[in-house]
């Protein structure tokens, strides 16, 4: 099991992805179910601030609901951040997680807390960052690709908003794990970030291994 974590644009979903590709791993990006709550209760008419209202939208979230491109706004992430700071809601989606991250042969995860409180027991973990400029940067050219148009400096304010909210929030907040290998991608393309994760998933694997062997 292989936990990534990281803030906003910090290339962890680029790099979830590709490590899932290298070892044959099914990938869940888990903020997909926190922009899904927020979408969900937006729409429902609910206050992101109810947080009973965005944990039961939470309890009914099912996998095919997280392939809805309104999910990959700018305006999707910062609902998902707000609805993210509900303990009810972060525990309503414990199970999904966990059940995902015990398949048989294993899965990456990526988010905030797989690390943390998802999977504190994963045998190899990220935390991937980058700076928050060059986040930004990362983010406005994704939105622009999706046809979104907004000013960089927005984003850039967008993304210390989440970076405060994310982390400053008291249930499973965003930290790296102590055990956590860190990922600076800021001056890393994404082939060399890439190639960085799979370094440190072998040399996670082989102690792993060594482990078990002495256990
Ligand atoms: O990874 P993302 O930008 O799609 O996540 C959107 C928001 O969801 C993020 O700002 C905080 C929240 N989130 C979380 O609290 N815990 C996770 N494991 C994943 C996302």
């Amino acid at each position: 099991m292989i936990a990534v974590d990281g803030p906003a644009a910090s290339g962890k979903g680029t790099i979830a992805t590709r490590l899932g590709a290298m070892f044959g791993l099914p990938v869940l990006d888990t903020g997909l179910l926190y922009r899904a709550v927020g979408v969900l209760t937006q729409r429902a008419g609910d206050s992101l601030d109810d947080e009973g209202a965005a944990a039961a939208a939470a309890a009914i979230l099912t996998a095919d609901q997280l392939d809805d491109p309104a999910l990959r706004t700018r305006a999707a992430g910062e609902l998902a951040s707000r609805v993210a700071v509900h303990r009810r809601v972060r525990d309503a989606l414990l199970e999904f997680q966990h059940t995902f991250a015990r398949q048989d042969g294993g899965a990456v995860l990526d988010g905030r807390d797989i690390g943390t409180v998802i999977c504190p027991d994963a045998p190899a973990k990220l935390y991937v960052t980058a700076t928050p400029q060059v986040r930004a940067e990362r983010r406005w050219k994704q939105l622009q690709g999706q046809g979104e148009t907004v000013a960089y400096g927005d984003v850039l304010e967008d993304i210390r908003r989440r970076d405060a909210r994310d982390g400053g929030r008291d249930a499973a907040p965003m930290t790296r794990a102590p055990d956590a290998q860190l990922l600076d991608t800021t001056d890393l393309t994404i082939e060399a970030a890439a190639d960085a994760a799979r370094r440190i998933v072998e040399a996670a694997r082989v102690r792993w291994e060594a482990a078990k062997a002495a256990d």
